[in-house]
């Protein structure tokens, strides 16, 4: 069986989507080991409703960024993972960290990247008028949001809708793509090849997907 970690933040929507496409065995392979850098958050619960094992380890406790990575490292190394997976991880990680999981690190970015790379990414597009809004998928590189794409899924803003709706409606998109491209990766059907992405015929995705939802 492969080996998943998944690294949260907060309220971990994701984590229980990839949970349950484990379950499901819709993602062939078991999460071993959720992580969180913060306390108190409902992606805790979501773990414990798995029964996934957790651990949080607090960047406060560190002296320095690479202290804190180390850190991680530590826990996420003897795992042997397939695939570490960030789902609404909110801290920048060093490059011993990305390094040290190359072609093994996944990131979820709520944006049609390169736009609006980082924080607040909702109220950005609402704020610029933008059409269009989205998720992208990629393999995380020392570069903040900036690593090879593996998928992107689009929606139409309407200006008349809430920031709290469009994060409502990207949620969805998210938890409908993560879940897949974490079954094709654990599945040999996508994989990093330098800094290139390398898709089998079998995976449901390709050189610059972006897939449109109407959701
Ligand atoms: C998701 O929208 C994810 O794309 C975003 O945090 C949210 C976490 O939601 N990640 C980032 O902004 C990373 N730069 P969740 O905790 O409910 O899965």
């Amino acid at each position: 069986m492969k080996k998943i970690v998944v690294m949260i933040s907060g309220s971990g929507s994701n984590l229980e989507a990839i949970a349950k496409a484990c379950q499901t065995g819709s993602i062939p392979a078991s999460i071993e080991l959720v992580i969180s850098n913060q306390p108190n958050v409902k992606g805790l619960e979501r773990a414990q409703k798995f029964h996934l094992m957790s651990k949080i380890i607090q960047h406060q406790d560190f002296d320095s960024r690479e202290d804190f990575d180390h850190a991680l490292l530590e826990q996420i190394l003897p795992i042997e993972p397939d695939l570490v997976v960030l789902a609404g991880f909110m801290r920048i990680l060093s490059s011993n960290f990305t390094e040290a999981l190359n072609g093994r690190l996944i990131n979820i970015h709520p944006s049609l990247l390169p736009d609006y790379p980082g924080l607040n990414t909702h109220k950005q597009a609402i704020e610029n008028g933008d059409l269009m809004h989205g998720i992208s998928v990629h393999y995380v590189s020392n570069v903040l949001d900036g690593g090879p794409i593996i998928s992107q899924g689009a929606l139409k803003i309407d200006p008349a809708q809430s920031e709290a709706k469009l994060i409502n409606r990207i949620h969805k998109i998210e938890h409908a793509i993560y879940p897949k491209v974490i079954a094709d990766i654990v599945k040999g059907h996508i994989a990093l090849q330098g800094d290139q992405v390398k898709f089998e015929a079998e995976s449901h995705f390709g050189p610059n997907h972006m897939e449109f939802f109407n959701v």
